[in-house]
C-alpha cells in the first residue's frame, strides 16, 4: 500500500511515518505538511526519527498523491477541507484523525465518500471503541438502578473539557439508555443526584496522555471500566489498522468501529 502523510512534520504525523516504515505491507511514498513548515525539503523519516526514507517532506499534496493508495491526515482542522478536496480529485482514500471539524467538513465527509472511502475518528485507538462498547452493554444490561458517573484525566496543556473521547463514552451510554443527560461536575447545592443523570468529570495535570474511566454505581456494588493511553503512538497504530481496512473498501464512510468490528469477525 503506497502512503502519503499529511502532517508529516507533526507529532501524529511523525509517529505515522515510522509506523509505515516498519511496516512490511506500506510503502511512504509522499510526505506533506504546510508551506510555512520548517522542516519542508527534509526527509520524512529522520524527521520522524527514523532511517532515511527518501521521501522529502513537501506542501504540494496533489503531486503527492499522484500514484497513492491512500493518504493519513493529522494535521489541523482549518486544513481539513482542502485536503479532502485534493484526495477526492485523485481518487485516494483518506484515513484522517484530524479534530475539531466543523459542520461543512462533516457534510463534505459526507460528500466525498460517494467517491472515495474515507474513515474519520476524532478518537483512533482500538482500545476506546472496544470501552465504548462495553460500556452500552453494561448500562443497557443493567438498567437504571446504576449511576453512570465519567471521569477523564489529561495533561496539563490541554484546552478544552471534557474530551472528546469522555463525549463518545457519554454518547455510548445513551444509546442503551435513552434521556441520559450529562451533568458536567458539580459544586455548591446541586441537589440529589437525578436519574437521569450522567456525571462528567475533568481531571487536569502533568503528562497525562488520556485516562478514561466509567463508574456505574449500584446500592450495593461498583463497576469501573478504564481506558489508559500509555503512549500517543496508539492513535498511530489505530490509523494503521484503519488504513489497512479501508485499502479493500469501496467507496464510503467508514468509522472506527467498522475496523474494530471486522477484525472481530473476520
Ligand atoms: N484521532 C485521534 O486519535 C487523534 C490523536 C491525537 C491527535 N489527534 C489530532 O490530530 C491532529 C494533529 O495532532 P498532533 O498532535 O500531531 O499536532 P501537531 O504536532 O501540531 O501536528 C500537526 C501538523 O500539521 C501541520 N499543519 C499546520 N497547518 C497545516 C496546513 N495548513 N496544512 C498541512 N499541515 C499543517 C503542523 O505544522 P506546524 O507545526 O508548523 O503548525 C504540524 O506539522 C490534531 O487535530 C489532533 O487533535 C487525533
Amino acid at each position: 500500500m503506497k502512503v502519503v502523510v499529511f502532517g508529516a512534520a507533526g507529532r501524529m504525523g511523525c509517529e505515522v511515518v515510522r509506523l509505515v516504515a516498519q511496516a512490511q505491507d506500506m510503502s511512504l511514498v509522499g510526505a506533506v505538511d504546510h508551506a510555512g513548515c520548517s522542516a519542508l525539503g527534509k526527509d520524512a523519516g529522520l524527521v520522524a526519527g527514523t532511517d532515511d526514507l527518501g521521501v522529502a517532506i513537501s506542501p504540494d499534496l496533489g503531486s503527492a498523491l499522484l500514484g497513492a493508495d491512500l493518504l493519513v491526515d493529522f494535521s489541523i482542522a482549518s486544513a481539513f477541507d482542502g485536503m479532502l478536496r485534493t484526495a477526492m480529485r485523485a481518487k485516494v482514500a483518506v484515513v484522517s484523525g484530524t479534530t475539531r471539524l466543523n459542520e461543512t467538513s462533516q457534510t463534505l465527509i459526507d460528500r466525498a465518500a460517494t467517491t472515495i472511502p474515507v474513515l474519520w475518528s476524532p478518537n483512533m485507538s482500538v482500545g476506546v471503541q472496544v470501552l465504548a462498547g462495553l460500556v452500552e452493554q453494561a448500562v443497557q444490561q443493567l438498567g437504571e438502578e446504576y449511576d453512570i458517573e465519567v471521569v477523564e484525566a489529561h495533561h496539563n496543556r490541554k484546552v478544552d473539557a471534557p474530551s472528546g473521547t469522555a463525549t463518545f463514552l457519554v454518547e455510548a451510554a445513551q444509546r442503551a439508555r435513552a434521556g441520559l443527560r450529562p451533568v458536567f461536575g458539580r459544586e455548591g447545592q446541586p441537589g440529589a443526584r437525578g436519574v437521569d443523570e450522567i456525571g462528567v468529570h475533568a481531571l487536569r495535570g502533568g503528562g497525562v496522555i488520556g485516562d478514561h474511566a466509567v463508574h456505574l454505581i449500584g446500592e450495593a456494588e461498583r463497576i469501573e471500566i478504564v481506558h489508559r493511553a500509555v503512549d500517543r503512538g496508539l492513535f498511530a497504530r489505530g490509523a494503521v489498522r484503519a488504513a489497512r481496512f479501508l485499502a479493500s473498501r469501496p467507496a464510503g464512510r467508514y468509522s472506527l468501529a467498522d475496523v474494530v468490528a471486522t477484525s472481530v469477525t473476520s
